[in-house]
């Protein structure tokens, strides 16, 4: 191919300009020549995107090796808000969270970073990066100039900003352009005095030479609330359309300057219930070709897309949580595995700049340790005096995750059934009144579930006083427009008959700290012997049941322990960790994911290691056997079932570039 001619001239046009001698390192948007400056040369960037807060500390090196192997100068990355500070004013940066880490290891590994703090980022993250207690202040308007939002982001901003500003190009770091807000275009506030205030809070951290810039999905539409005079303006926009047409965009808000696609789409994201995604390499290829060759600058999104780890998956609206598999389709697999889409990106960009001389890092081994049998625990109604340290609030309606200071996981809600039902008597929320799912008992006995925007009714048998436990899980906060207000746990009154239901006891669990500190463990082993009650008969569903099993890294195999993929056979839905590492959500049941990623790191070869289940719906132990199996090879496409009408369009090769 001929293809990279063209570019070479556009690079000499760029040469012409006399660059100013500048002392020490500097980078800038040149608009006469449409292109970027690096210490007054010409530069072009050809980034991709790695969060690292998928991907664990230990693999962030092998991940960005990759990168650099494949060509690429430069990674850009999402800060979230929520990853970083849990509880307002108290903030993390430790492990997984060492961004300072990742940056310097950026730095040295080769590569530049876009950085992309926020404070939204969307990104099929909880609430879009945003920390849930914002919503202490129930009418808050996120996203705006609203006192209470901007109070919190000022402060944050003040912690997190002097950080990076080593970490500037120009302060000798690998920094080279921030990002300000995130695709704010397609959002329904359109406050202009929002984004100039968040671009002068940059500049009054970072310094008037930062290079800021916005990205919106490619239309005029977006860029007239997402532009910013003084920060840079670019697009994002998928493979397969077109490219000329596209950069038209930009060119409305940018008369002059380089062009730039901050988000070219190499794959796509996942809903529970509906098929994975899947992005051809060739269409992949075909356009990142036709951005290289007119001297584009181009960020893969994703590069690897990583792990929704623990409970940090997003959603989409009508509510469709992404699952714990954030794989993507990218040019690495989730677990890191290089892909033929890596190749052939490669060889593209091969076509544009000189690939790194060595050798690319090879995909992990991966390891199938088999069966582990699991053992009933204890039920969560069982278990409410080890899970929630502070005891149940007393309320005459429900309350919310955020009222009781909870953010994610599961909340219990216990009432009684104020009057006789002896014929099935219907126990209703309003259409999206539980966030997001609701497994009820009666006296023990499953009496069946409420989910957000797909069922809102169930009938209930029971005498008056019967005791009503009602499990809410949050799935995952709405991560991209309007509805990120998304206040989790039962958020309207249910209704029992014609009766609203009152005088409830709720608890905030603390089932995370409880599995980590084996507290699940101890108390189900002292039941288990003591336990004289006979097993339920089986049925469809099983009320919410902890579950464990242990299992030994064999000897005399090298370089154990490896990576490996969890299987649930016959398990439906859940929350599964090793050891303590929250690894996600399970759902099979629905699918498209079916296995879930084990990074070795979680694993011990000291000790046995230990699988806690949380089983929300039906285990298979009775009858049958019960076991989870480790395996090597990932499931995440299987073919899903229909489910109740889902309410979204099937996607496409044309996609919605704003839902990141
Ligand atoms: C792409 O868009 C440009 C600009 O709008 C237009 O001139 C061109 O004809 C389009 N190409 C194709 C193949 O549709
Ligand atoms: C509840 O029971 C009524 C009467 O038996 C029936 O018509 C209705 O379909 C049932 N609702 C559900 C959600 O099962
Ligand atoms: C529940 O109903 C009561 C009484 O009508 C009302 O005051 C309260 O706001 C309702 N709660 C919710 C969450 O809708
Ligand atoms: C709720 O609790 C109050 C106070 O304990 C009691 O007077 C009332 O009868 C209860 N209501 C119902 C419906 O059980
Ligand atoms: C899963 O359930 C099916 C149907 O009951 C059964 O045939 C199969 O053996 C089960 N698989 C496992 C691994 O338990
Ligand atoms: C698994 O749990 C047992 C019992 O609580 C504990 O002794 C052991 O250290 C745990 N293993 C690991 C790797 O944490
Ligand atoms: C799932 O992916 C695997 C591996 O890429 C492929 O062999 C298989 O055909 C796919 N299955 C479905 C149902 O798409």
């Amino acid at each position: 191919m001929v293809l990279p001619r063209r570019d070479a001239i556009l690079l000499f046009l760029c040469v012409i300009t006399v660059p100013f001698a500048t002392a020490g390192p500097s980078f800038t948007v040149d608009y006469k020549k449409d292109c970027f400056l690096k210490d007054g040369e010409p530069f072009r960037y050809i980034s991709g995107s790695i969060h690292y807060s998928r991907v664990p500390r230990v693999y962030w090196k092998d991940r960005l090796l990759k990168m650099y192997m494949a060509g690429l100068n430069a990674i850009q990355t999402y800060i979230p808000w929520n990853f970083h500070e849990p509880t307002p004013g108290l903030y993390d940066f430790t492990g997984d969270r060492d961004l300072p880490h990742f940056l310097q290891l950026c730095q040295d590994i080769g590569l530049l970073v876009i950085l992309r703090p926020g404070p939204y980022i969307c990104a099929e993250w909880d609430m879009g990066g945003l920390p849930s207690w914002l919503l202490k202040k129930k009418d808050i308007v996120l996203r705006s100039s609203d006192p209470g939002y901007i109070t919190a982001v000022d402060k944050w901003m003040g912690k997190l900003l002097p950080m990076i500003k080593p970490f500037l190009y120009q302060n000798g770091g690998p920094i080279i352009t921030v990002q300000v807000e995130n695709e704010y275009g397609s959002y329904f506030a359109c406050d202009y005095n929002y984004l100039r205030h968040l671009a002068k809070l940059f500049r009054s951290h970072l310094g008037e030479q930062v290079v800021l810039f916005t990205t919106d999905g490619a239309s005029v539409g977006y860029l007239k609330c997402g532009a910013l005079e003084g920060a840079y303006a670019t697009v994002d926009f998928g493979p397969g359309g077109n490219v000329t047409a596209a950069f038209e965009a930009q060119r409305y808000a940018e008369a002059r300057g380089p062009l730039v696609n901050s988000e070219f789409y190499t794959g796509w994201l996942d809903h529970w219930g509906e098929p994975h995604s899947v992005i051809p390499t060739a269409v992949v290829v075909k356009s990142l070709n036709e951005m290289l060759e007119i001297g584009a600058n181009v960020n893969l999104y994703m590069f690897i897309g990583g792990t929704n780890f623990g409970y940090w998956n997003g959603a989409n609206s009508p509510y469709a949580p992404q699952p714990t598999s954030y794989d993507y389709d990218a040019l690495l697999t989730e677990a890191g595995d290089l892909t033929e889409k890596y190749f052939a990106v490669r060889d593209v960009i091969k076509m544009y700049k000189k690939i790194p001389d060595g050798v690319v890092p090879p995909s992990t081994p991966k390891f199938a340790y088999g069966p582990v049998e699991m053992k009933k625990l204890r039920t969560v109604s069982e278990s409410l005096d080890i899970l929630s340290f502070s005891g149940p609030v007393k309320s005459p309606y429900p309350l919310t995750f955020v009222e009781l200071n909870q953010a994610f996981g599961f909340m219990l809600y216990q009432t009684t059934l104020p009057i006789d039902c002896s014929k099935p008597t219907p126990l209703s929320s309003p259409f999206n009144g539980v966030h997001d799912r609701a497994y009820v008992t009666i006296d023990g006995v499953v009496a069946g579930i409420l989910e957000r925007d797909k069922a809102i009714s169930i009938n209930v048998t029971g005498k008056a006083g019967s005791h009503i436990h009602i499990l809410v899980e949050n799935m995952g906060r709405v991560n991209y427009g309007k509805g990120i207000n998304d206040f989790k746990g039962l958020v309207s009154n249910l209704t029992l008959g014609a009766d609203t239901l009152t005088n409830w006891t709720v608890y905030s669990l603390s089932i995370d700290e409880a599995v980590r500190d084996g507290l699940i463990w101890e108390a189900g082993v002292r039941r288990a012997s003591s336990s004289a009650n006979p097993s339920p008969p089986p049925a469809a569903l099983s009320q919410p049941t902890f579950y464990g099993g242990t299992f030994q890294i064999p000897d005399g195999i090298p370089d154990l322990p490896q990576d490996t993929y969890l299987q649930f056979p016959n398990w439906s839905k859940g929350q599964v960790w090793i050891n303590g590492f929250n690894l996600g959500r399970y759902w099979p049941s629905r699918g498209p994911q079916v296995t879930i990623f084990v990074p070795a790191h979680v694993l011990s070869t000291r000790a046995v290691n230990n699988v806690t289940i949380l089983e929300l719906e039906a285990a298979p132990c009775s009858p049958g056997p019960c076991v989870v199996k480790f395996t090597d090879t990932p499931i995440i496409n299987a073919t899903v079932k229909a489910i109740t009408p889902c309410m979204r369009e099937p996607l496409n090769t044309q996609h919605h570039s704003w839902l990141h």
